[in-house]
């Protein structure tokens, strides 16, 4: 209101506008009326300093601008429109754009801009697109968008980012569209998306996604469109997708083999999935994914047999609009699925008698004009996936003559005892490895040479006990490392030295009796620890502190039988501390105050708690979104009112005496709202009684007054919420269960 009249007092004062233009910048084109600038390809190392006043769209592309220092459009602050593509930008200094609260467009794209900081874009409190395309974008830090309230739309493709953060994109109120095709992503933690409440449109094609990140979609209630393809997922899992909103659903060009007929079900109002150029051979009905009413399966090898019938029957049936033309028996060929007829499919030749699933030996989708495509035998390569499997082939030497441009190979479930060195020759783009389930005793050294592009490693259910230092030599990508189901009785040492990007370390259900010192010695881009299901009883304090990045850190089923404290010094970004099932029967007086400005997920969980220190979570507060304490046996917790950012707590199981003691536990509940699944254990007569619901405090001093405060229609409310089912807790940590698990097997 107030720019607006402004802006109408500048233009009417004629002479004003007279003086502006006499302004205009030798090398630049104005035009006054439109109160427009141009100022396209001309060399020009910095802003022009005499571009008039009035100004509202600025066009730049095409120069050589290099740093915007800060303040640089401070003499022009109508601005609504600024192109600043192709200028060879590669800072924004602080408070570069600081006075253009009126713009609303400002195009960065094609630059060499590596960091966006927080103050980087200060000021921009009316932007609407920001376009950061074609830039060097590696990472981008939480916060750096949170002064854009009312950016609709951010592009971020086409750079080089890896890994989204939590929080990342907080403060986007009102963003629309995130545009992150074209990176090379293929980490998003759980909360990357966490407060995008506007978001309809989310586009992460073309990036190195392994496997979904369901949980960081489910954050996304209100997303109506996702864009997936061109990402190396192979196989999409039960309850996959969980997007209340999700109407359409591009998966397509990616290196799908199977798609469970239940991935959809938490997306209930699908209606269009794309999954055109996979490796789909046969596909069940999508019967609980009901208002489905378009699927492409072209580019697919689909198996027109009797296998399909079902499908085909449930897509007339649903009235489904299905693209899905047969590559094999030969006789359908190109035909429509919807054009056969039933009774002709059917399941006559060898190869698929056996077994309902699809058989390795099914067509390749281009074999002509491809005739130089090598594969071992006895293995499928899909050289248009960059695909090769040997899975399950009786193998006892690691094959050679893959198609050089694999990307993943997967060789589980053979008999290779031992990997000696090169056994992966000319492998150079292989990012995805998988040896699970091959009885592997021993690495050799340069067991996995020139493996340079290798991120993802997975060797879990084997026999190996030990590591050689050298065994990962030649391997410098690797950032997930799957050990286990192993034989471990110690963490491999020195494995780290030669894995400077290691970013993930499985090593649960192994032997592990302790972690030592010098353990993870050179970790110092590892993030998540997964040591689960170990014989832990002892965590040295030193042993955790090379890995000064640490986030999640996975010590549940173990031995020990207090809180590792000390060790937990010197990991400033722990957020997740699992230490379910371990024997601790009493934690003491500040047990997480090392972590306790990161920690936001705590799993106390199943450890048999007799005692906890009323003093156990000092330091904890609004950070901490997640508490797991069901099942011990204490009777009382902790005051937990500081923690007022909870969006899980877990008080199931807990044999509470509900007494006048336990009467501030009953206050925070009742204001609460979440569930929490606290029940009274004593005395009898209230005992399965709901705390939150029992009549045991009402003789307590004080309790009259609070509630002669509190609205009667909430505490009904409060009470059918509570009798309901099934309880949001256990829904979460299911999916969290689901959010670790990577891979089909
Ligand atoms: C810009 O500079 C480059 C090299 O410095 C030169 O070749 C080119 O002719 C210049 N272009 C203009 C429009 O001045
Ligand atoms: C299915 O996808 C293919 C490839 O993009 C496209 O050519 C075809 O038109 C699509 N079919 C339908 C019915 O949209
Ligand atoms: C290998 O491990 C499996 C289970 O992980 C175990 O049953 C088997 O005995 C082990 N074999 C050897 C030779 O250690």
């Amino acid at each position: 209101m107030w720019g607006s009249l402004s802006l109408l007092l500048v233009s009417a004062l004629f002479p004003a506008r007279r003086a502006a233009a006499e302004r205009c910048p030798r090398i630049c084109i104005c035009d006054n009326i439109k109160r427009h600038v141009m100022c396209l390809n001309k060399n020009l190392t910095e802003v022009p300093i005499t571009i008039p006043q009035v100004t509202q769209k600025l066009d730049l592309r095409g120069n050589n601008i290099k740093i915007i220092p800060g303040g640089a459009f401070l003499p022009i602050p109508y601005l609504t429109h600024l192109n600043l593509q192709r200028c060879n930008l590669e800072s924004i200094e602080e408070g570069a754009f600081r006075g253009l609260g009126r713009l609303i467009y400002l195009n960065l794209a094609s630059n060499n801009i590596a960091f966006i900081y927080q103050e980087s874009l200060d000021g921009l409190s009316s932007l609407q697109q920001l376009i950061l395309e074609k830039n060097r974008l590696e990472e981008i830090k939480p916060g750096a968008f949170s002064q854009l309230g009312f950016l609709n739309f951010l592009n971020l493709g086409e750079n080089f980012l890896v890994y989204l953060p939590d929080m990342v994109f907080q403060g986007l109120q009102l963003i629309k569209w995130l545009r992150l095709s074209h990176n090379a992503l293929h980490v998003i933690a759980t909360e990357a998306f966490a407060g995008l409440p506007a978001l309809r449109r989310l586009s992460l094609d073309y990036n190195e996604l392994q496997s979904l990140p369901t949980e960081a979609l489910s954050r996304l209630s209100g997303t109506t469109r996702l864009d997936l393809g061109h990402n190396p997922i192979t196989y999409i899992s039960e309850e996959a997708i969980e997007m209340a909103s999700l109407k359409q659903l591009f998966l397509d060009n990616m290196a799908l083999q199977d798609v469970s007929h239940k991935a959809f079900v938490k997306s209930p109002l699908l209606h269009t999935l794309d999954l055109h150029n996979n490796q789909l051979q046969v596909l069940q009905p999508l019967t609980e994914t009901t208002h489905l009413k378009k699927i492409n399966l072209t580019g697919n090898p689909v198996v027109c047999s009797c296998y399909m019938r079902p499908f085909k029957e449930w897509m007339e049936k649903a009235r489904v609009q299905a693209d899905v033309p047969c590559a094999s028996p030969d006789a359908f060929r190109g035909e429509q699925l919807e054009l056969l007829r039933s009774v002709d499919m059917k399941c006559g030749g060898p190869a698929l008698e056996a077994e309902p699933l699809p058989s390795p030996a099914a067509p390749r989708r281009k074999p002509e004009g491809d005739v130089k495509t090598k594969c071992p035998e006895g293995c499928t390569c899909s050289p248009d996936f960059q695909h090769s499997n040997c899975e399950n082939r009786g193998l006892r030497k690691i094959p050679r003559g893959f198609p050089t441009n694999t990307q993943l190979l997967d060789l589980r479930r053979n008999e290779f005892h031992s990997i000696s060195k090169g056994s992966f020759p000319s492998l150079k783009k292989l990012v995805s490895l998988h040896l699970q389930s091959c009885k592997i005793m021993e690495l050799q050294p340069g067991a996995f040479q020139g493996l340079q592009k290798l991120v993802y490693l997975y060797l879990s259910n084997n026999n190996i006990t030990a590591i050689d230092k050298a065994a990962f030599d030649g391997a410098p990508q690797l950032s997930y490392l799957y050990l286990d189901h192993n034989g471990f009785t110690r963490v491999p040492r020195g494995a780290f030295s030669l894995l400077p990007n290691l970013f993930s370390f499985h090593l649960q259900h192994n032997s592990i009796r302790q972690l030592s010192d010098s353990d993870l010695a050179g970790a110092g881009q590892l993030r998540w620890v997964y040591l689960s299901g170990n014989h832990i009883t002892r965590v040295s304090p030193r042993a955790l502190s090379p890995a000064k990045m640490l986030e999640k850190l996975h010590l549940d089923e173990n031995l020990l039988q207090e809180v590792p404290t000390g060790s937990l010094r010197g990991l400033p970004a722990l957020s997740e501390l699992k230490l379910s099932k371990n024997p601790i029967k009493c934690i003491g007086d500040g047990a997480f105050l090392p972590v306790a400005k990161s920690l936001q997920h705590l799993y106390l969980d199943s450890l048999g708690l007799e005692q906890v220190s009323a003093r156990a979570f000092v330091g904890l507060g609004p950070r901490l979104k997640s508490l797991y304490l069901e099942n011990n046996k204490i009777n009382n917790v902790p005051d937990l009112r500081s923690f007022t950012g909870l969006e899980v707590i877990n008080l199931r199981d807990i044999p509470f005496h509900c007494n006048c003691q336990l009467l501030p536990l009953r206050r925070w509940i009742d204001k609460l709202n979440l569930r929490v699944g606290a029940t009274c254990g004593s005395p009898a007569e209230v005992r399965g009684q709901k705390v939150k619901l029992s009549a045991a405090f009402q003789s307590c001093p004080g309790w009259r007054t609070e509630k002669a405060s509190r609205a009667r229609p909430n505490m009904v409310k409060a009470k059918i919420k509570a009798d309901s089912s099934p309880s949001k807790t256990r829904r979460s940590r299911k999916a969290q269960g689901r959010g670790t698990k990577r891979s089909k097997a």
